[in-house]
């Protein structure tokens, strides 16, 4: 990665912003681009001052972006998007158009050099798939488009189909990051491990969306930092998928109780007067849908690249509360 230029759309996001670290780190000299939409400059502003990294406040479609991905890229990585369940379900056509056009920006510009993309998908598009662990090849199983919860996984669904569609015809060397519930310090509060940690520092109650039993498998940034890392020296990954993740399960409800203990609460009875269930309705409205268990099969990614996990939940979660205090 020495002397290689590195641009990272949404690189003032919150993973954007750890890949910027970990590039600048390895030598890189970093540009990022991003509009601020949900990024901050705050993510980034220990990073002003380094020689090899730059800024560009700008959308991705813009045209001094598209300038810097034509002229100077060595790789771009891909990770400006509209996210967020609740962003999906009040703004569902801004979702669909930002992801689709923001990756077919970034690939008409990878395309003028044959420059290498990582592109960062979601777990998202396994949709309502039954098949525990998620793998690469399973079939995408979405809900109806009248439920618009769905619109932010078609998107990266057709962004996938794009790329991939641009590596047969055109040759274009691409990689497909699937990453699965990535957290830690830095994450927005309307994330659900970052709002429980505040929530627990703050000694209020811990609003639970559904009935609490559904399962998400979550990765600490750094490891997925890491995964992308690792994806971006390969040559052997070009043209194909991987899960980021990992995969230790643990139902919401449960997780809200881990992050409880985690900040010093002791009482069980304390912990069970703090957890509130708020069904989907009261949350998203009538037309929500939801999927039960999310868990990554990774053993593409580990045995394509190397890769272990090298944080558990716990660890996980104690980052996250760090960063919060
Ligand atoms: N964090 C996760 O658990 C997770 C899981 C699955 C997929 N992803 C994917 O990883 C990527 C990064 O997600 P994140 O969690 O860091 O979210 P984030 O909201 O912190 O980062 C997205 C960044 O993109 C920027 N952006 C949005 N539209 C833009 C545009 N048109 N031009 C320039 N910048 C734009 C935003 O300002 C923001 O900084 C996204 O593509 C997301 O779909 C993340």
């Amino acid at each position: 990665m020495t002397g290689r230029h590195v641009v990272i759309t949404g690189g003032m996001g919150f993973l954007g912003s750890h890949l910027a670290d970990a590039f600048v780190l390895a030598g890189s000299n970093v540009t990022v681009i991003d509009d601020l939409s949900t990024g901050h400059l705050g993510n980034v502003a220990h990073l002003q001052d380094h020689p090899r990294y730059r800024q560009i406040v700008a959308d991705v479609r813009d045209a001094a972006s598209r300038e810097v991905m034509e002229r100077q890229a060595d790789l771009i990585v891909h990770m400006a998007a509209a996210v967020g369940v609740r962003q999906t379900m009040e703004n569902p056509v801004e979702t669909i158009d930002t992801n689709v056009a923001t990756t077919t920006a970034v690939l008409q510009a990878a395309r003028t050099r044959n420059v290498k993309v990582l592109l960062a998908s979601t777990s998202e598009v396994y949709g309502k798939s039954t098949r525990i662990p998620s793998s690469e090849e399973d079939d995408i199983v979405l809900g109806p488009p009248s439920h618009l919860r769905w619109s932010y996984a078609a998107s990266k669904f057709t962004d996938e189909l794009m790329a991939l569609g641009c590596f047969r015809q055109f040759g274009l060397p691409v990689v497909i990051a699937r990453f699965f519930n990535v957290t830690g310090p830095r994450q927005s509060e309307r994330y659900v491990l970052p709002r429980f940690a505040a929530a627990a520092l703050a000694g209020q109650v811990l609003e639970i969306h559904g009935d609490g039993a559904q399962t998400r498998s979550f990765t600490h940034v750094a490891d997925a930092v890491r995964a992308v890392m690792l994806l971006a020296e390969s040559a052997d990954a070009v043209g194909e998928v991987f899960n980021i993740g990992t995969p230790n399960e643990v139902s919401i409800g449960d997780l809200a109780r881990r992050v409880m203990r985690a900040v010093g609460v002791v009482s069980e009875r304390e912990i069970s007067e703090r957890c509130r269930l708020i069904p989907y309705r009261d949350v998203y409205g009538d037309r929500f849908d939801d999927f039960q268990r999310r868990v990554p099969d990774v053993s593409k990614l580990a045995s394509w690249t190397g890769w272990r996990p090298e944080h558990d939940l716990d660890a996980t979660i104690g980052d996250v509360i760090a960063g919060l205090r």
